[in-house]
């Protein structure tokens, strides 16, 4: 079947732990769109165009992957890009309560819409991308966390923010 499914979220920035994801889904659907959410509320750390370049960088080893920037709603992005499932993944009990939230009420929006939630490697279990913005500001290493072109935008973005 051609399906083509859509991995949200916000991405400020694309971690490994996402990437996991990506590599999943790719497996699964003839075609994955990474979705970048606009995400205001969160007042993300990369501009939208930033994180659409950085998360294409990561992922331009999977020739059926594509990435694309969206504001407003999930379901309105799907019905624009024939997007019938949408992906997340899922590292705890945590996440899964606001995730089965969110595929109940994008079903809610849009019928044809349905939820696939993967479970991500445990060797990545541990990594947001909050986190990964936290270290690269205090001056650790993301090393092993994020792709390198990711690290020094990374490292970049924290010395325009000081
Ligand atoms: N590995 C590592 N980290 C992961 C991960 C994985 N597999 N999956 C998620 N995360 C992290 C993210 O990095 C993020 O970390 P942060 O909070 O520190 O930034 C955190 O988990 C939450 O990510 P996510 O669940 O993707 O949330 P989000 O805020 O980035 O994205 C949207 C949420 C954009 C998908 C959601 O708000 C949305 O759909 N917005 C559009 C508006 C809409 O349709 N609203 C109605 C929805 S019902």
């Amino acid at each position: 079947m051609n399906v083509v499914a859509a991995y949200t979220g916000t991405f400020d920035p694309i971690t490994y732990g996402h990437i996991d994801v990506v590599e999943r889904a790719a497996r699964m659907f003839s075609k994955l769109i990474v979705a970048i959410a606009f995400s205001e509320a969160k007042r993300p750390l990369f501009l939208l165009e930033d994180r659409i370049e950085l998360a294409r960088a990561s992922v331009s080893h999977l020739p059926n992957v594509e990435v694309q920037g969206f504001r407003g709603l999930v379901v309105d992005f799907a019905v624009e890009h024939d997007v019938s499932v949408v992906v997340r993944g899922v590292r705890n009990v945590t996440d899964f309560d606001v995730e089965k939230q969110m595929a109940v009420m994008n079903r809610h929006l849009a019928a044809h819409v349905d939820t696939v939630m993967l479970a991500p490697s445990p060797t990545y279990a541990h990594i947001s991308s909050t986190l990964v913005r936290e270290i690269a500001r205090m001056g650790g290493s993301v090393e092993g966390l994020v792709h390198p072109q990711v690290a020094r935008e990374l490292e970049q973005a924290v010395k325009r923010a000081r």
